[in-house]
C-alpha cells in the first residue's frame, strides 16, 4: 500500500522538476564560437561580455533556460552552458555509468579514489556536453531516515569535508565546475520546502558548514546551490548571512550561487541576499521584476553586472567557452570508468560482521542460495535527481554471484514474499550459505521524503526465517545510512553494509561475498541498538508516510514565518558518534568500523612534541602492518579529545585517516599532522575559531570505538 502510494509519487515527480531531460537539439555541439582569450585573464574576459551586453540580456539572464542551463549570449556570441545532475553520474542526457552514491564515497575514506571516479563523471559530462554538475552534496547526516542521507558523505563534517573535497578537485581538473549542495542544513526531506532549521552559531559552524567551507575554500568549487529550506527563520535563498555574509565574505568565495530548483521565494530579498542565478527558470528572477526593481531604485545595474560578473567568471576559468560543447572525443561509458566505479564500489562495502569466519564463501561451498526482495534488480542508488540511468550495464547480485561463482558451486535464486514457502525452505535448509538481499529500493529510500527506520516489506522477519533455516545466513543491505538491525543481527553471522554501490553493485558484492576483494570500506556513520538513541530524532517525523504529496511538491507561495515549519537542531552538536559518545550509549556497530579478511596490528604510535606552540602543528605517528595472509586496507583514524575545555566538547572528534594498502607481511609508516584548527571549537563571544590552551589527547585506531593508541600533549596556554 505503502509503496503503491509513494509510487505514485515518485511518477508525478518524475513529470516535475526531479526527471527532467534535455533535448538532444539544444545542446548545440558546434556552439562554440571561438571568443578568442587574446591573453585576458577569466575576470577580464568576463567583464568584457558583461559591459557588451544589453539590458535585455542582462535581465533575462539570471534565471535558468530550459530549466537545466545557462542561456546563451547572442551578443557575445556565447552558446548555452547546460547543467546535470548530480553526485554518482551525468542525468537527464540519456544513459550513463552509474557510479557508486555518495554515502558510498564517504564509506571508502579514500578521497583520491573520489577524485578519480568525480574526473571520470566529468568526463562523460564532457562527453555530453555538461559543463556543471549540480553536485556532489554534503549536507550532514543528522538524521539516519533522511531520505537523501545517500547522496551526501555521512555523519562527521571532517569526513565529509575529504572526501568533498576530493570530489571537487577531481571534476574540476577536467573542467566540469562542481556544484556544492545544498547550502545549508537541508538534513531531512520530511518538507524540505518549509523545514525551517532552527540552530545554534556553534553547531552550524562545527557540523553544518565545514564541508562546505572545505569545498570552497580547500576545493575551490565553482558553483553553490542554495538550499529549499529556511535556516534560523530565513529561506536559504535570500539568506544574506549565509550567502554574503559567510560564504561570499569570510570563505572569499568567487564563484556563483544558483538556487535548488524552485525555492526562491522574492526577487529582492533573494537578489541582495547574495543569489546569483535562479533555477530552473526566472520566476522571480524573471525580466519584468527585475526591471521593476531597477526602476524603482531597489536594485542598481552594478549589482546586476556583479552577479553575471561571477557567473561568466566561473565559465571562462573553468573553459567552457573555449571548447566545443559536446566533446566527442571525451571517454564515456569505456572501460576506465566502469573499472573506477568497480574500484569504488568494492573499496565502500562495509563488512560490519563476520563471525566464525562465515565469510567468505570459498572451498567447500557446494550450493549457495540467493534470497531477499533486492537480490535480483538490486539497486544501484537511491531515488530522485541523483539517479543515473545505467541501463544494460552489469548485473544484480544473484546474477553476478552466479556469474563468479567457482566451477563445483551452484547459486540458485529462491524468490521471497510474505515468507518461504515449503519447496523454498527445504532449499534454504541444505544450501552451505544463504544470501540474503536487504534495504530499501529507489522508491523506499529517495530524494522527497524521509525512509522508515524499519527495513521495509516485512524484511526483519525474513531474515529471522532465513536464520532458523540455516546457519550460515549473509545479510547484504542496501541503505542510505543505519536502519533497525537489532531484531535479526544476532540471528545472522555475517553482515555487509553496501551503500548504494551504482552499476558495480553485483559484482562488487560478489566479489566480496567469494573472497574475490578484501573489503575495506568503514561505515561513516553510526549504527545504533535503538532509534530512539539518536538525540536529533526526539520530535522528528518517523516514517515517510509522515510525509503529504501536497508537502513534496513545494511550498505554499508564503515566505513569512507562517509558511515555515520550525525544527530544532537542539542536540547541537550530539550528532552520529559525537551523542553515543556523550550519552555514553554503545552502539551496534560504531562510526568508522568495518572488518576485513586479513589482520592489522598498529604499532608504534608517538608524537613529534609533547607540546604544541600557538600557530603551529604536531605530528602523530604510527606504523601499520598486515599480519594477516591477504592483501587488504585499514582505515587509520585519528580522533582529537580535549581534555581541558571551559565550555562543552564532544568527547573525540575525527582529525585524520589514511587508508593503507598491505600486502600479508607488509608494514607502512603513517602521519598525521594537527593544526590549532584542529583542536578548536567555535567560539561564539569572539565570533571566531578558538583553542583553549591545555591538555589534549590524540587517539588512533580503526574505528571511533576500536582505539588502540592514546598520546597526550599541551597546547601553549
Ligand atoms: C534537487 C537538487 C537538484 C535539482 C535539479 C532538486 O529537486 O533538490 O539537488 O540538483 O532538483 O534536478
Amino acid at each position: 500500500m505503502r509503496n503503491r502510494r509513494l509510487k505514485t509519487i515518485v511518477s508525478k515527480m518524475m513529470s516535475g522538476n526531479v526527471g527532467m531531460h534535455v533535448p538532444d537539439s539544444l545542446v548545440d555541439p558546434d556552439g562554440f564560437k571561438g571568443l578568442s582569450p587574446e591573453g585576458r585573464s577569466p575576470e577580464e574576459r568576463a567583464d568584457a561580455t558583461v559591459r557588451g551586453m544589453s539590458l535585455e540580456e542582462k535581465l533575462a539572464a539570471l534565471g535558468g533556460y530550459h530549466s537545466l542551463g545557462f542561456r546563451a549570449i547572442p551578443s557575445a556570441g556565447l552558446p548555452a552552458v547546460w547543467f546535470s545532475d548530480a553526485t554518482s553520474g551525468v542525468r537527464s542526457y540519456g544513459k550513463a555509468t552509474s557510479f557508486p552514491a555518495g554515502i558510498a564515497m564517504a564509506a571508502s575514506w579514500d578521497p583520491g579514489l573520489v577524485a578519480e571516479v568525480a574526473a571520470a563523471i566529468a568526463e562523460e559530462g564532457r562527453h555530453k556536453g555538461v559543463s556543471v554538475l549540480l553536485g556532489p552534496g554534503c549536507n550532514l547526516a543528522r538524521v539516519p531516515t533522511c531520505g537523501r542521507d545517500f547522496e551526501y558523505f555521512g555523519e562527521d563534517p571532517f569526513l565529509a569535508a575529504r572526501t568533498v573535497v576530493g570530489y571537487v578537485r577531481g571534476l574540476q581538473s577536467k573542467g566540469v565546475i562542481a556544484t556544492v549542495k545544498h547550502f545549508c542544513c537541508n538534513n531531512s526531506e520530511v518538507d524540505r520546502h518549509r523545514m525551517n532549521a532552527i540552530v545554534d552559531e556553534r553547531t552550524l559552524r562545527e557540523l553544518y558548514l565545514p564541508a562546505f567551507e572545505a569545498a570552497v575554500k580547500e576545493g575551490g568549487a565553482g558553483a553553490v546551490m542554495s538550499a529549499y529550506n529556511p535556516v534560523n527563520g530565513v529561506w536559504a535563498s535570500e539568506n544574506g548571512r549565509l550567502l554574503s555574509g559567510i560564504l561570499k565574505g569570510e570563505w572569499g568565495f568567487a564563484g556563483l550561487v544558483m538556487s535548488d530548483w524552485i525555492s526562491v521565494y522574492s526577487a529582492k530579498e533573494a537578489f541582495k541576499a547574495g543569489l546569483d542565478l535562479e533555477m530552473p527558470k526566472g520566476a522571480w528572477f524573471s525580466p519584468a521584476r527585475l526591471r521593476a526593481l531597477l526602476d524603482s531604485g531597489e536594485i542598481t545595474e552594478a549589482e546586476l553586472d556583479g552577479k553575471l560578473r561571477r557567473i561568466l567568471g566561473v565559465f571562462f576559468r573553468a573553459g567552457v567557452y573555449d571548447r566545443p560543447v559536446r566533446d566527442g572525443a571525451s571517454p564515456f561509458r569505456d572501460a576506465g570508468h566502469e573499472e573506477v566505479a568497480l574500484r569504488l564500489a568494492e573499496g565502500a562495502i562495509a563488512l560490519c560482521k563476520n563471525e566464525g569466519g562465515a565469510l567468505p564463501l570459498g572451498a567447500g561451498v557446494a550450493r549457495i542460495v540467493v534470497t531477499g526482495p533486492l537480490a535480483v534488480g538490486t539497486p544501484r542508488g537511491g531515488g530522485g535527481s541523483c539517479s543515473v540511468n545505467s541501463e544494460g550495464r552489469d548485473s544484480d547480485i544473484f546474477g553476478a554471484l552466479h556469474e563468479l561463482a567457482p566451477a563445483g558451486c551452484e547459486v540458485v535464486h529462491v524468490p521471497c514474499a510474505r515468507g518461504f514457502p515449503k519447496a523454498a525452505r527445504g532449499l534454504l535448509a541444505s544450501a552451505d550459505a544463504v544470501v540474503f538481499c536487504a534495504g530499501y529500493t529507489e522508491v523506499e529510500q529517495s530524494e522527497s521524503w524521509d525512509r522508515s527506520w524499519e527495513l521495509p516489506e516485512g524484511q526483519a522477519a525474513l531474515i529471522r526465517s532465513a536464520a532458523a533455516l540455516n546457519p550460515r545466513v549473509v545479510v547484504v543491505a542496501h541503505a542510505g545510512g543505519d536502519f533497525e538491525t537489532e531484531s535479526w543481527i544476532d540471528a545472522v553471522p555475517a553482515f555487509i553494509h553496501g551503500m548504494y554501490l551504482g552499476q558495480s553493485v553485483g559484482h562488487a558484492v560478489a566479489r566480496v561475498i567469494l573472497g574475490l576483494a578484501n573489503p575495506s570500506g568503514k561505515l561513516p556513520f553510526s549504527m545504533a541498538r535503538a532509534y530512539g538513541d539518536y538525540a536529533a530524532v526526539a520530535g522528528y517525523p518517523r516514517t515517510p508516510d509522515a510525509t503529504s504529496f501536497k508537502k513534496v511538491a513545494g511550498p505554499k507561495r508564503d515566505r513569512t514565518r507562517a509558511g515555515m515549519v520550525d525544527v530544532r537542531y537542539g542536540e547541537k552538536l550530539l550528532v552520529g558518534y559525537r551523542n553515543f559518545d556523550a550519552r555514553g550509549l554503545e552502539p551496534r556497530f560504531p562510526f568508522g568500523h568495518g572488518l576485513s579478511y586479513t589482520r592489522f596490528a598498529l604499532s608504534g604510535a608517538g608524537l613529534s612534541a609533547a607540546r604544541m606552540v600557538r600557530g603551529g602543528s604536531i605530528e602523530v605517528r604510527a606504523a601499520l602492518r598486515n599480519v594477516g595472509d591477504v592483501a587488504g586496507a585499514e582505515v587509520v583514524q585519528l580522533y582529537i579529545a580535549d581534555a581541558e575545555c571551559s565550555v562543552m566538547r564532544p568527547p573525540k572528534e575525527l582529525k585524520g585517516f589514511a587508508k593503507v594498502r598491505l600486502a600479508p607481511g607488509e608494514e607502512a609508516a603513517i602521519s598525521f599532522t594537527i593544526d590549532e584548527r584542529a583542536l578548536s571549537f567555535w567560539d561564539e563571544a569572539s565570533g571566531a575559531w578558538k583553542a583553549e590552551g591545555g591538555k589534549f589527547r590524540a587517539l588512533l585506531g580503526t574505528s571511533s570505538r576500536a582505539i588502540a593508541a592514546e598520546l597526550e600533549f599541551d597546547l601553549e596556554g
